[in-house]
């Protein structure tokens, strides 16, 4: 390999994995060469350059930990996340949308139509739907895992305010595959903008809002889990999400309800917020 050059570089670096015992590796690694290096051709990339984005890889590994991932937010703020997640998007299931860094294993068990706003400040919603099959038909014991953002746009993990239960739950559905529950309207949040990810969203003129949204994991046995979120139409920040996760289907337009039955027995103040929403899993 003495006589590399910029024309015979890439296949050589190609040829050096054909040892890969796991094809899909190789495939994956093969592309990522050809379209690294033809993005440095493209770009007539710089030794300077380089050097720019190999310190932004460095400090992004500075201030990552285990509660902070600042390569996952550099592909989210890049679309690659979401790109990914409507790549895998099955045809007849409801859309994927970003899982987030907070979501956490084991939340509270939440009976259906149970109340988990509690003591929180904001606006009391009532959100309802139903977990549905490809061809529409109810999915029972599905379960879900839910997690939002208190009013002040910060997750518990956030914030020392917060009991580390707070505004997530798993909730188990009947032969109906109805959920329920009651909470509060989440507000719009920034994702974290003090590390080389603001930077760059900074030199981009770019915010780092994201529109108010809750977060689900859907699943069920021989269906597909489904990681997605919905969002509120009206929200400010629909159109600019800093991390690419708004889709069409995944919005909702919350009513004022004001049916007095409904107000009993979700133990609601009149009137409401209400909205909602079924989700669709496909095997
Ligand atoms: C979230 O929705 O929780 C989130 C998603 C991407 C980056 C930061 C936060
Ligand atoms: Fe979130």
């Amino acid at each position: 390999m003495r006589n590399v050059n910029a024309d015979s570089i890439t296949q050589a670096v190609v040829r050096s994995f054909d040892g890969a015992t796991d094809p899909r590796l190789r495939e994956i690694i093969e592309k990522l060469v050809q379209h690294l290096h033809a993005f440095a051709r493209e770009t007539q990339l710089t030794p300077e350059e380089w050097q720019r984005g190999i310190a932004f890889l460095h400090a992004a590994g500075k201030i990552s930990t285990d509660a902070r991932n600042e390569f996952v937010l550099a592909s989210d703020v890049l679309g690659l996340s979401s790109l990914v997640d409507l790549l895998a998007s099955g045809a007849d299931a409801t859309e994927r949308s970003a899982l987030g860094p907070f979501h956490a294993e084991g939340s509270p068990l939440l009976e259906v139509g149970g109340d988990l706003k509690r003591d929180n400040e904001g606006e009391p919603m009532l959100v309802r739907g139903k977990i549905l099959d490809a061809d529409g038909h109810p999915v029972p014991g599905a379960q879900l895992d839910f997690w939002q953002a208190a009013v002040n746009g910060k997750y518990w993990q956030q914030d020392p305010e917060q009991d580390p239960e707070n505004l997530r739950f798993r909730m188990v559905t009947g032969d109906d595959g109805v959920y329920a529950f009651t909470t509060v309207r989440p507000a719009p949040y920034t994702v974290p903008y003090d590390g080389p990810v603001g930077d760059l969203l900074r030199a981009g003129s770019r915010h780092a809002w994201r529109p108010a949204h809750f977060h689900f994991i859907v699943s069920a046995e021989g269906f597909n889990a489904l990681t997605t979120e919905v969002f509120f139409a009206d929200d400010r920040y629909i159109d600019e999400d800093a991390v690419f996760g708004v889709r069409e289907s995944l919005l909702v337009t919350p009513q004022m309800g004001s049916d007095p039955v409904l107000a009993q027995r979700y133990r609601l103040p009149l009137p409401f917020h209400s909205v909602e929403f079924d989700f669709r899993l496909c095997r």
